[in-house]
């Protein structure tokens, strides 16, 4: 078979093998963060996709099961907010039984995980990498179009550590002018409960954010103001595809990550493949189109039919969007972030 390679995963033209599937599982958020779904665009009768395009849990179970046959060892459920989708147990219930991959992690707003964590522990669930964008309340409910207050995401975490969803990850999109003056006080609160802290660049991602450079807050410069603060030294990453760029505090109390796709891209390794909730899979989070699976799937195609799809994607792949970012005038229509994942 051509371009079988590390361990049987397929390749790319680039090289890359296909390591990690993030599965979105809905395309709806409790949430309306203005860098991802800004409420004046998705407002009370936005077009939500309807139930019957969206996989089924077995669907979603079966199509994984050929993806880790074509090498994927890590696999990640975001949404939109996947816990808005009933019964996510269930779910990570069929996805633990699989053979092959050795790490299932949720990215969540946190505010929906009291009374659901243990659950989903129970299902097979490894972590949770929580979202949290400031512990200034007002400075948090601007990040997130006021749906929820930071208590609410405090018990969520609490509810993930007691069940046994660690270790936790938290993620911050930094904002100039919006959250970037309250990091420190954040990096200090997550060194103290011990939860892994990573700051992200805010991303170009979709179309309706309405995106600027100005709006950016450089890895270098984050660095420098926790640094100043609470002095770092940087760490090798965990494995060839790590998103973040990892610091260890000096007074050996942790670390923190910082995500730098716009000004330390990170395509050279980018081992992820996407899955939306209508079944199309996606090369890159800046992928203008997708590769249909719904359709082959509900037609009744076997396996072997479905692999050859996928395979054929990842080994015609080359996307590197945040590389190439700069030099692409105007971009095609994106692909929005809630709709394939953060
Ligand atoms: P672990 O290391 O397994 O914990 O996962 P991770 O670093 O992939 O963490 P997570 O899934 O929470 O990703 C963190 C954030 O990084 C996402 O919310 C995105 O904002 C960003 N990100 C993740 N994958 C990509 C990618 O392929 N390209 C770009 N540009 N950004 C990404
Ligand atoms: N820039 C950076 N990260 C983003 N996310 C969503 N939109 C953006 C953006 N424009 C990420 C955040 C959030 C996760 C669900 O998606 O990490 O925590
Ligand atoms: Fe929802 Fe996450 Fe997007 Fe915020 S970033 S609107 S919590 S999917
Ligand atoms: Fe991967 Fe695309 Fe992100 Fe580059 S921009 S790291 S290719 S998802």
């Amino acid at each position: 078979m051509q371009n079988l390679t590390q361990g049987g995963a397929v390749t790319d033209r680039l090289k890359r093998p296909l390591r990690d599937l993030r599965i979105s599982v809905t395309d709806r958020c409790n949430f309306r963060c203005p860098y991802c779904m800004p409420a004046e665009i998705f407002g009370d009768h936005y077009q939500f996709l309807p139930k019957q395009q969206i996989l089924s849990y077995e669907e979603i179970a079966r199509l994984t099961h050929i993806i880790i046959r074509l090498g994927a060892v890590k696999l990640r459920l975001t949404g939109g907010e996947p816990l808005v989708r009933q019964d996510l147990d269930l779910l990570v219930r069929q996805l633990a039984q699989l053979d092959g991959a050795h790490d299932l992690a949720m990215t969540t707003n946190g505010v929906r995980l009291p009374g659901r964590a243990q659950p989903l522990k129970e299902a097979g669930l490894q972590r949770v990498t929580v979202s949290l964008d400031s512990l200034d309340n007002d400075v948090f409910r601007q990040m997130n179009g006021n749906r929820a207050n930071v208590e609410d995401v405090m018990a969520g975490i609490d509810a993930a550590i007691q069940a046994g969803l660690t270790p936790i990850k938290l993620n911050t999109v930094v904002k100039r002018g919006v959250n970037d003056n309250t990091l420190v006080d954040l990096a200090k609160w997550a060194k103290d409960q011990g939860y892994i802290l990573r700051f992200i660049e805010y991303m170009d991602v979709g179309n309706r954010n309405g995106w600027r450079m100005e709006h950016v807050v450089p890895a270098r410069e984050i660095a420098a103001i926790i640094d100043k603060a609470l002095p770092l030294e940087p760490l090798p990453r965990n494995y060839n595809s790590e998103t973040a760029l990892r610091f260890a505090y000096r007074d050996g109390g942790g670390e923190i990550g910082i995500i730098a796709s716009v000004t330390m891209p990170f395509c050279g390794d980018c081992s992820r493949m996407r899955l939306s909730p209508d079944g199309h899979i996606y090369t890159c989070l800046f992928a203008t189109q997708g590769t249909d699976l719904m359709t082959p799937l509900r037609a009744g195609a076997s396996d072997e039919e479905i692999e050859t799809i996928i395979r054929d994607t990842w080994l015609n792949r080359s996307d590197r969007y945040s590389e190439v970012r700069s030099s692409i005038k105007r971009p095609n229509e994106k692909i929005e972030m809630y709709y394939i994942g953060g």
